[in-house]
């Protein structure tokens, strides 16, 4: 089975970064790769912020956060990426970027490597036509924030060998997540059922059914959700939700997948959330302001 030492994780936003932290606490030197340098070193910056609240609080003992950040190194190019036993794909969810970084990086990896990806919802046996070996290209889905979340989804492709399948959740364990299996069908386990829930909570809204503080107070007080769905979508990325619902729609043909108008628009107007600091809420200020 595949020894993985170093990991290689290609995108340095929320999830790659998030990937790369947890890999480099657990052991495992990384190798954290964006389009260019600048956004691979901001992520590791990201985690370096993260790493050092966490010796604030008394949860990490500063010599392990210091060890953490030295294993991670940010490049802006793919070459390096050749020396990685495991590489995880945490690139936008677009499945035309995704098939361009396998098809680029495929080749420079050992015969044994393993080719991940971090897709919410492309089909993984689709992605893996445009890997070197279907075989050896499996999806590991992680959740937001990947410190903080325990679940690992692991999904097969159909060519997926059960060798693959085993060393990813060697690493899943070894990094601390706790894996659940799941076919490959779009969405997977938690995002098929996430998904429509947050698009309804915007049909909600949209219908003037409810305020932005009706619906998450609702869902938080009502289903003892941690955050309500609309918090939930800011945090996520209005842009990242509206591309995995057009991929079950498009790949289902089901029409109960149509995104809410509203969604739609808020992606339009750029409000995509937390990240652009406006989308269902308001957060240019100390505290997140609701929007509707
Ligand atoms: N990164 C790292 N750590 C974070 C964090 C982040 N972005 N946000 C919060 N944390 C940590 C805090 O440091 C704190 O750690 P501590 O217990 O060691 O001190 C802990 O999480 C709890 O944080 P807070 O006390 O500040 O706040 P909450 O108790 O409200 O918890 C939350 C925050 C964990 C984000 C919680 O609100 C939650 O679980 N929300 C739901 C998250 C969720 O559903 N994620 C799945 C999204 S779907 C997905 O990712 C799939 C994708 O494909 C779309």
């Amino acid at each position: 089975m595949t020894d993985i030492q170093t990991v290689g994780v290609i995108g340095a936003g929320q999830m790659g970064a998030g990937i790369a932290q947890v890999a480099a606490q657990a052991g495992y030197d990384v190798i954290l790769s964006d389009v260019d340098l600048p956004r691979a070193q901001k992520g590791r910056d990201g985690i370096i912020r993260l790493l050092a609240r966490g010796v604030e609080k008394g949860k990490i003992a500063q010599i392990d956060a210091d060890e953490a950040i030295a294993r991670i190194t940010p490049v802006g190019e793919i070459a390096p990426l050749s020396g990685a036993q495991l590489v995880i794909e945490a690139a936008t969810e677009r499945e035309d970027v995704k098939r361009a970084i396998f098809a680029n990086v495929g080749p420079l990896l050992a015969a044994d490597a393993i080719l991940a990806t971090n897709t919410s919802s492309i089909p993984i046996t689709r992605l893996a036509q445009a890997a070197p070996d279907a075989g050896r290209f499996v999806g590991v889905h992680f959740f937001n924030p990947v410190p903080v979340m325990v679940l690992v989804e692991v999904i097969r492709g159909l060519a997926t060998t059960p060798e693959t399948v085993a060393a990813v959740e060697g690493f899943a364990g070894r990094i601390g997540k706790t894996v659940v299996q799941a076919f490959d069908a779009p969405g997977f386990v938690v995002n098929r059922i996430l998904l429509p829930m947050l698009n309804e909570a915007v049909f909600v809204l949209g219908e003037g059914v409810g305020s932005v503080v009706d619906i998450d107070m609702g869902c938080k007080l009502g289903l003892n959700h941690p955050m309500g769905p609309l918090t939930l979508l800011d945090f996520v990325g209005l842009d990242t939700a509206l591309e995995i619902l057009n991929v079950f729609l498009s790949t289902t043909g089901d029409p109960k997948y149509r995104p809410a108008p509203l969604l739609v628009k808020y992606v339009e107007a750029g409000w995509y959330g937390r990240k652009t600091g406006r989308g269902f809420y308001d957060y240019s200020g100390a505290e997140p302001v609701p929007t509707r």
